[in-house]
């Protein structure tokens, strides 16, 4: 598992897993010991199990200091490190609830047409050209300036957002002391954006979030959370979501032909090869029985969200391709108490940016074959890591 072959196209074996050993014991690339879940039921009550731990604290005593997981995990300042997707409740509750309500739906809405703006400000800059890489030109941009713009921060900052964002996700292929590196250079950035906003208060999320009862640290790590989560996640799925487009005529044509379409294609395009490979990190606090395989205490679990939405038992033709399917239930903003804070956000920026590149080049087309195109992958994510296209 985890080779270049399996990275390309991880389908056929999980599609084995999911029949063969549906919980499997496996080893990840950097030898940390995991129990890897591939059935959509399985997956999706994994997802909701209390039993199945997020605490940072746990997770330490079971990954141990010895190992590359648990000294990344220790190289990191305890607001990086302890964030929404590392505790359980009653903590994660609390937080939750303060994030949720500064990330309304009503603040999302009223970005969509600011994320119209940036997409069409993003195309216009490469309109002359003939060929571009739509993932280093376009769909990378999107979720930072949206987020710069929702935390009212410099657009110049982007830049070094990314690269720490970029280590921060990439665990398994960085080394610890770059991974310790960017999370310290995290959360400096972040606690004079907070030092700031304190006297200078705005229409901005961190503005917002100044207003709840929240700990220095938990302010920290709310908006660090935000900013990880929401990078490479978004500028992935655009990207697998454009090269499934592409492989699939029929389907473009259809969604060109009938704009309207496109809420529901991303929920499908999600489903069919989403940007979140794997659940983060879960760890039995006690024996969990999957039916056919009971995980002992003390393991770290893995859920395959791209598994999981693959499953026959749960989608008829799974691998099939079909925007019109009702996608729903997909797994890939995850599921219970952790599901995607920013799963609105993320749909507006993917159909804005959708939408805008059929409509604006409708004979836009792959610039080199398919099997060229390369691929990124870390343990959590997965994605194209440029897409050559050739304009019109
Ligand atoms: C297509 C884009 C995105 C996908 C596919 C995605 C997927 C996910 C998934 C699967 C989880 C749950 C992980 C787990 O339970 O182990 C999650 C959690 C989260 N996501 Fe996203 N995400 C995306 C975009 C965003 C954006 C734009 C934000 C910005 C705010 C964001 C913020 C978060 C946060 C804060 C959590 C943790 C929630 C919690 O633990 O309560 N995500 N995301």
């Amino acid at each position: 598992m985890f080779d270049p072959a399996f990275v390309r196209d991880p389908h056929p074996t999980y599609a084995r897993l999911r029949e063969t050993a549906p919980v499997c014991a496996t080893v990840t690339p950097n030898g940390m010991r995991v129990w890897l879940v591939t059935r959509y039921t399985d997956v999706r009550a994994g997802l909701a199990d209390p039993r199945l731990s997020k605490d940072v604290v746990t997770a330490r005593d079971i990954l141990g200091d010895g190992g590359d997981e648990g000294k990344a995990l220790l190289a990191l300042p305890p607001s990086i490190a302890v964030n929404l997707l590392s505790m359980d409740a009653p903590e994660h509750a609390r937080l939750r609830k303060i994030a949720t309500a500064a990330f309304t739906a009503r603040r999302v809405r009223h970005l969509r047409p600011r994320v119209a703006e940036i997409v069409d400000s993003l195309l216009t800059a490469v309109a002359g050209r003939d060929r571009i890489d739509l993932v280093t030109e376009i769909a990378r941009p999107l979720p930072i300036l949206l987020m710069c713009e929702l935390l009212r921060l410099p657009v110049a900052d982007a830049d070094r957002l990314r690269g720490w964002t970029e280590t921060l996700v990439s665990m398994s292929t960085r080394s610890v002391a770059e991974y310790g590196a960017a999370g310290h250079a995290l959360h400096d950035y972040l606690t004079g954006v907070i030092a700031d906003r304190r006297v200078s208060r705005g229409d901005d999320l961190v503005s917002d979030l100044l207003d709840e009862d929240l700990s220095e640290l938990d302010l920290v790590s709310l908006l660090a959370v935000m900013v990880i989560g929401g990078f490479e996640t978004t500028a992935n799925l655009i990207g697998t979501a454009l090269l499934a487009l592409f492989d699939h005529p029929g389907q473009l044509a259809s969604l060109r032909e009938n704009p309207s379409l496109l809420p529901n294609a991303v929920e499908e395009l999600i489903r069919f090869d989403g940007p979140v490979h794997m659940g983060t990190f879960r760890y039995t606090r006690e024996d969990v029985d999957f039916g056919v395989t009971t995980v002992p205490a003390g393991e770290v679990v893995m859920l395959s969200l791209l598994s999981a939405n693959r499953d026959e038992r749960q989608f008829a033709d799974a691998d099939r391709l079909d925007l019109s399917r009702v996608a729903g239930s997909h797994l890939g903003f995850g599921h219970g108490a952790h599901y995607c804070l920013g799963a609105a956000l993320a749909r507006v920026e993917c159909e804005e940016m959708l939408g805008a590149l059929i409509s604006r080049f409708p004979s836009m087309r792959l610039a080199v074959p398919p099997d060229e195109i390369p691929w990124q992958f870390t343990l959590l994510t997965r994605g194209v890591d440029r897409l050559p296209v050739v304009l019109s």
